[in-house]
């Protein structure tokens, strides 16, 4: 029997005015509550991270856990955390980056990422870059080598993928204005 393929689009609600008006949000919660299509978008990502040689998956909170650790299971690999302020309770490493208002913060446990490690970074969007940017950053500073990018949703019109360019990337579905 031939496998029906799977748009993944049917799977991502976008939901209009949130968090606030004009815009649009890109809810992966249906993908995640349908295990066909979960475990389809994890196929396309693991083999992108084996084509890369990944030997480690790294993912910032809280969404990018979502889409690394089923990653990193399928491949036999180490998940490593990138959280926010306060949740890591051993020595760390941070990198601040910009929000749209004011500025955030990035924290990764400072042995987790050996030197020298092939990293992939993961998130669930990719939008102005900021997240995706300081994650790296941070596997970098530790000594890991990233040796790519991949995203289930690339939000087209705010050019994130500009502040990433020396990096290969992969995105399941791109979208552009609303
Ligand atoms: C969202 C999303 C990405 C990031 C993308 O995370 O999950 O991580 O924004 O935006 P950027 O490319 O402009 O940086 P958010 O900070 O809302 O937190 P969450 O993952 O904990 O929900
Ligand atoms: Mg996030």
């Amino acid at each position: 029997m031939v496998k029906k393929e799977i748009d993944f689009h049917d799977y991502i609600a976008s939901v209009p005015d949130f968090p606030e008006p004009g815009i649009v949000f890109r809810d992966i919660s249906p993908l995640m509550a349908d295990g066909a299509a979960y475990s389809a978008a994890t196929d396309r990502i693991t083999e992108f991270a084996k084509a890369h040689g990944a030997e480690m998956i790294c993912g910032p909170e809280a969404r990018g856990f979502i889409v690394g650790c089923p990653v990193a299971d399928r491949l036999g690999i180490g998940f490593a955390p990138a959280r926010k302020k306060g949740k890591l309770p051993r020595e760390t490493i941070s990198v601040s980056y910009d929000l749209e208002y004011g500025e955030a913060q990035l924290f990764m446990h400072k042995d987790a990422v050996k030197p020298g490690q092939r990293v992939l970074v993961v998130d669930d969007l990719l939008a102005t870059g900021g997240t995706i940017a300081a994650t790296i950053k941070l596997v970098e500073q530790l000594g890991g080598i990233v040796v790519g990018t991949a995203f289930l949703i690339e939000l087209t019109d705010l050019h994130g993928r500009d502040k990433i360019k020396d990096y290969d990337l992969f995105t399941l579905l791109q979208y552009s204005g609303s």
